[in-house]
This record gives C-alpha cells, structure tokens and sequence, in this order.
C-alpha cells in the first residue's frame, strides 16, 4: 500500500537538486536565510527563557536539511519561525528574499502533534490549503481523493481524527502539507508517532517524493539514523540556549534506499553526528535530573 505513496504525481514541478559538492548554479542561490536568530520566551513565572541564540542557517533550493538537537533546544521555535508562526526576538528569516512575518503560501509545515482539525473529515482536512486559495470545490475535493489514496487512506475520507490510529492521523497531516503543493516543506519530527517498521516506510517514501519533486525540505528528528538517511545536511543544535554546533555534509548519492544503513559511509557520519549530539544530550540529561531533584 505505502509504495504507491504519491509516487504518481506529476504535476509540473521541476525537479531541483541542490548539490552538495561545491559549484553549480543552486549552490549560489538561498531559498531560507536565517540570519541572527534570537528567540526570548516569557515564562509562566515571569522569567525568560533564551530558546534561541544568534542562529544563522542558509538553505538552498532543494535542499533536505534536517536538524537533530536535545529537547528543549528550540527546534520546533525555529520551524515555527520559518512558518511564520513564531516572530524571532532578533533577527530575521527569509523566504527568498521576503522576510517572514507571518504564514508565507509557499511553505507548508507537519507538524510535531499532527494538528488535524478534529471536527473535519480526513477529505476536508486535507483540502483545507486548496480552500484556503480558492480552488473550486470539485476540483479541491478530487485531488485531496487522489493523495489521501495515494496516502494509502482511501476508504476513510469521510472518518474524523478521532477515529484514526496516531499513524494515519500523522498520514493526514502529511497529506495535507503536501496537498497545499509548497515550495518549503517544514517538518517537525513527523514520523515520531509511527511504529518502527511504518517509520522506515516512510522516510522511503519522502524520499521518493523529494527526488520527485525536489522541494526544500527542512526535517526535525531525534533520530540521528533517520536524519543522516534522509538529509543532504544534518545541521547539530546545542543544548539551551539553542545555536547550531556543527553542521555535517551527507554526500551519499540518491536515490537512496534503506539499504545504505548499512555502507561504511552512512555508518562513518551517523556515528560522528552522535557524538556531536551526544554532548549536547548530556548537558540536557544532567539539567532535568538537576530540575526533578529541586521538585522533591
Ligand atoms: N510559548 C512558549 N512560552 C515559553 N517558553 C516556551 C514556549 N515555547 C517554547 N518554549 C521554551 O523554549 C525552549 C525551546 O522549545 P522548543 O519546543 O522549540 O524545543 P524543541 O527543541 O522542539 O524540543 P523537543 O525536542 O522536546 O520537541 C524550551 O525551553 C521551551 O520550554
Ligand atoms: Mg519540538
């Protein structure tokens, strides 16, 4: 079922690939910018909690970036930015030249909870962004048939949130991302909700998808296995207040399929991500056994 995952689709979008070597025409242009990024949230008690801190990031078009981080460390703050969701403290991120205020109609994001509308049908869910752009009814309702069957969800478009498994919620969401047919496609940890083996199909089947399509993608995981797969680079987040550490290149060729888990090369950098994040992991580990103590 899964392997017809919107590998029908044609629908004129022109196949992007940004290198990852140096030269080519994409290395020099940036889809995302991310210059300075500062974020400062009000807590509950009135303290302020630094989520980010001077970030810098650009991204190019077609690129699959994926950032990996302790929790905590403001991945989903800097998502929610690039969605126009959030507003940085300091700085400023930018679409292609327009600087983010608010939601641009070229980027869709999934995200961590699946955010499904939970009065709406699986079809009115996933035809919302064709609504929202005026898209006549019969047409909108027929595409959003033809991705939720290629989503392998056919037979319950009439079924409401409530009535799916966390996997299918989480299939409609992505459904619906991609049913808006965004340049960006941010996503937020969207495969945490999917068992093991339904994980692994999918991170194959966004691939297919990527390589299909070549949209920018920008993926937040905490599985280092997952981003080092899926990624052209894996961008490493400290722990609290969030900066980027290290970013690493991924050059494996794609199409890549999960038989690379096993090359030297995929194991060489899914090792060296780790132990970049590994220290990260700890300060944050130390931080909330420090924090339960002080709850006693
Ligand atoms: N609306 C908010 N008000 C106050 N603090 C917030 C708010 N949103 C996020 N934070 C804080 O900002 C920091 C970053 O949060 P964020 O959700 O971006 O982390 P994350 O890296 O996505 O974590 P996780 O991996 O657990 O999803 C955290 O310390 C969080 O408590
Ligand atoms: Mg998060």
């Amino acid at each position: 079922m899964l392997t017809t995952f919107f590998e029908s689709r044609s629908n004129g979008y022109s196949k992007q690939r940004a290198p990852t070597e140096n030269g080519g025409l994409h290395a020099l242009v940036t889809q995302i910018r991310a210059v300075g990024i500062t974020k400062i949230f009000q807590a509950v008690d009135g303290s302020e909690v630094v989520a980010l801190d001077g970030l810098d990031l650009d991204i190019r078009p077609g690129e699959f970036v994926c950032v990996v981080g302790p929790s905590g460390c403001g991945k989903s703050t800097f998502l929610s930015m690039m969605a126009g969701l959030e507003t940085p403290t300091e700085g400023t991120i930018a679409i292609k030249d327009t600087v983010i205020s608010s939601p641009h109609p070229d980027v869709a994001m999934v995200f961590q909870e699946h955010s499904l509308f939970p009065w709406k049908t699986v079809l009115h869910n996933v035809a919302v962004a064709q609504k929202a752009r005026g898209m006549p009814r019969k047409q909108r309702e027929q595409r959003a048939r033809e991705i939720i069957a290629m989503a392998g969800l056919s037979g319950f478009e009439d079924k409401h949130p409530c009535e799916l498994s966390g996997g299918m919620r989480q299939r409609v969401g992505i459904a619906r991302a991609l049913a808006a047919e965004p340049e960006v496609l941010l996503m937020d940890e969207p495969f945490g909700a999917l068992d093991a083996q339904t994980r692994k199909l999918f991170q194959e089947e966004l691939l297919r998808i990527y390589d299909q399509f070549g949209k920018t993608i920008v993926f937040v995981t905490h599985s280092v296995e997952e981003a080092v797969f899926l990624a052209d680079r894996v961008v490493v987040m400290t722990f609290r207040p969030g900066r980027i550490k290290k970013v690493f290149d991924v050059p494996i060729e794609r199409p890549r399929t999960l038989d690379i888990l096993n090359d030297e090369i995929f194991q060489e950098i899914r090792t060296e991500v780790w132990e970049s994040l590994k220290e990260e992991a700890s300060l944050a580990f130390e931080a909330l056994g420090n924090r339960a103590g002080r709850c006693k």
